[in-house]
């Protein structure tokens, strides 16, 4: 597939995800929520790619919320399948990928964009970048997991100010609170981000993604986040890399992934 609103690049291991609509602050209307969908597809079935980076174009967004110019004239029932179509096919898929999601957030990360930020699996941010959920200035609430995933990362209460405000909050504010993990100048967030990468991709990419699978899983209703451990725990030992990783050990060399 032809891409026109995002750029892709990969260089070993690593892919690098843009959304590129930086006229329009990187906004998310449908046709980049699918263009990411059918990357995050091809990327995750992609066995060399191990770690992959979500960014925006230029210098001022990362992204500047969902595309307000697309559903301001929704119905309620066109209100609900937006969201819900929308958490499927791109914010929860990207949550429960396999592959690890680095959001750099280099820019404004508003509304739909802080919650494409919100299901990577963790944040880094450029001291420039600004990040909030304004719905509710608008008249409507987070409808891309953003009221779920926010109070997770910040707790309920500076969840609450945040999205009953619809204020933004400075980058070093949100490390403050654990939205993003490291804060940097905008020309070493890339570097710094594909440096992290570098970390993650020297270890066991099946590990990890049975580590995935047992974060997550604290976070869903009705599942016991202990058991699902468990059971991720004992099959990583009839794994090729629990071999590989023990034997490397024990044999004083390191191990190869
Ligand atoms: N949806 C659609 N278009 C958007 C957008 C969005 N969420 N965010 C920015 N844009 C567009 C603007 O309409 C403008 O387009 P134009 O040049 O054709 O008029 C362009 O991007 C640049 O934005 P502009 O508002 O001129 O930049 P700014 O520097 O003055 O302000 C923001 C930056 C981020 C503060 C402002 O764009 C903003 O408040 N955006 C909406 C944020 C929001 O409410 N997001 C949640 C949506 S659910």
């Amino acid at each position: 597939m032809n891409f026109e609103n995002i750029l892709i690049e990969k260089k070993d291991s690593l892919a690098q995800v843009t959304i590129n609509r930086p006229k329009k602050l990187n906004a998310l209307n449908s046709a980049t929520i699918n263009e990411l969908n059918v990357a995050f597809e091809a990327l995750e079935d992609d066995d060399d790619i191990r770690v992959i980076i979500l960014t925006g174009s230029g210098e001022k967004a990362f992204v500047a919320g969902a595309d307000i110019s697309e559903f301001a004239h929704f119905s309620v029932e066109e209100g609900g399948d937006l969201a819900r179509e929308g958490q499927e096919m791109l914010f929860d898929y990207i949550e429960n990928l396999s592959t690890p999601v680095i959001a750099a957030v280099n820019g404004f990360a508003l509304g739909g964009g802080l919650e494409l930020a919100m299901s990577c699996h963790f944040r880094v941010a450029s001291d420039n970048a600004k990040m909030g959920l304004p719905e509710v200035s608008l008249g409507v609430i987070p409808g891309y997991g953003g009221t779920q995933r926010l109070p997770q990362l910040v707790g309920k209460g500076k969840a609450m100010e945040m999205i009953m405000t619809a204020g933004m909050i400075s980058a070093e504010e949100a490390k403050g609170c654990g939205l993003v993990n490291h804060v940097t100048t905008q020309e070493e967030l890339l570097p710094l981000v594909e440096k992290i990468a570098s970390k993650i991709i020297r270890n066991s990419s099946v590990a990890i993604s049975a580590a995935i699978r047992a974060i997550n899983a604290s976070f869903e209703d009705g599942i016991d986040g202990f058991d699902v451990e468990i059971e991720e725990f004992g099959e990583c030992f009839g794994t090729e890399d629990f071999k590989e990783g023990t034997t490397a050990f024990l044999g004083k060399r390191k191990p190869n992934f």
